[in-house]
């Protein structure tokens, strides 16, 4: 019967693989790849409580809204913050992601989450993913499934190295025999960059810029070595002292500055790890290298510092941004294989 069953699911409900992160949602549907690719944010209307928009058009919102309009980001740091939104956008992928495709039975879903979030946080996101529509709901650590993604061989015995970049969270794992050997998880990332940028123009500048705009400079101009050219990138914002607009030139010297003490955060966590890494896999990870993947690892010259300062190889992975949504993909194509790899379901204790 449930030989029968298994045979017959893929014809009555879909596999989807999940990449709930602060900043970005990617949603991959078995035997097509990655579907949906969206902001995490929501705008909700507060008079009806109705979600107005999800994704890139919420995210365009963001401190652009009238007063009964609110944009949120339903995730912070990595986890859930505000429950309902994260269904409702969940919900609203989800059924995108299936589109025309859409079957009888709700999809089994592979979601990613932060390594070692507590078992009331991924609680919060089995229940939003199942009442978003999810059949049934597999969790497994973001770093596995970065790594997965990026076609490391996790399952051998050869230690291996990933560090995910993200938006809320930084993900720092060594791997072997398909189980995280060491790991770190650390709460500055990529919207903490931002906030660092916003605090030195007003420090410096006396002028106050918004999150957005923060953040396209951090990606026009952003860097951690010093390059050939300098780089230059025109801000507008409030000037605290008149009140009024006023724009400034930032340039890549600048925002250097703003985000170093973060990067040095960053790079000591690292060392932290690779510290207490037992020495067989240590070397292993000295001869492999480290990967680096989520959007921040986009951040330019981050790699090169990186190496530079621990001594091991440092690899940008291809695509860095879908790396975990490809990893929940490598594993709904052969989930049998894969299920070890799944967190332990807490339904028991709930
Ligand atoms: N070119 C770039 N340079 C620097 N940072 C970048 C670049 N492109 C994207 N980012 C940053 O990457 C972050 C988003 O990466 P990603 O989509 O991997 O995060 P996430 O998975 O949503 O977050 P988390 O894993 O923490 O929950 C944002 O902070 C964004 O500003
Ligand atoms: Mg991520």
């Amino acid at each position: 019967m449930s030989k029968l069953f298994n045979r017959l699911l893929p014809l009555i409900s879909n596999d989807l693989g999940i990449d709930l992160g602060t900043a970005n949602t990617l949603v991959y549907l078995r035997g097509k790849g990655i579907v949906v690719t969206e902001p995490s944010v929501v705008a909700v209307n507060q008079k009806t409580g109705q979600v107005v928009a999800v994704g890139q058009a919420a995210k365009d919102m963001l401190g652009r809204t009238p007063g009964h309009l609110i944009a949120v980001r339903p995730l912070v740091d990595g986890v859930v913050s505000d429950f309902e939104a994260t269904e409702e956008m969940l919900a609203y992928l989800i059924n995108r992601a299936q589109g025309a495709s859409r079957q009888l039975l709700g999809p089994r879903t592979v979601i990613g989450v932060p390594a070692g979030i507590t078992n009331v946080e991924m609680r919060a996101v089995k229940d939003a993913a199942q009442n978003a529509g999810a059949r049934e709901v597999y969790i497994v650590e973001e770093p596995i499934a970065a790594a997965l993604g990026v076609r490391l061989p996790i399952r051998e015995a050869v230690g291996s190295m990933i560090v995910d970049i993200g938006g809320g969270t930084v993900d720092i794992a060594v791997l072997s025999l398909g189980g995280i050997v060491r790991a770190k998880n650390l709460r500055v990332a990529g919207d903490k960059l931002n906030r660092d940028i916003i605090a030195y123009v007003r420090s410096e500048f006396k002028i106050l810029i918004g999150e957005k705009t923060a953040e396209d400079v951090k990606m026009a101009i952003g860097s951690v070595i010093e390059g050939e050219s300098r780089l230059e990138a025109v801000v507008r914002g409030r000037d605290l002292i008149t009140g009024l607009p006023r724009e400034i030139i930032l340039t890549d010297q600048d925002v250097r500055e703003a985000i170093s003490q973060s990067i040095d955060t960053l790079i000591e966590s690292v060392r932290e790890v690779l510290e207490t890494t037992p020495p067989e896999i240590l070397s292993d990870v000295m001869r492999t290298g480290i990967t680096l993947a989520g959007g921040g690892a986009l951040l330019k010259g981050l790699d090169q510092l990186l190496a530079q300062w621990l001594k091991v190889p440092v690899t940008v992975a291809d695509d860095p941004l879908t790396a975990v949504a490809r990893g929940t993909g490598v594993i709904l194509e052969n989930l049998d294989l894969h299920q070890d790899l799944f967190l332990e379901n807490d339904d028991d204790y709930a």
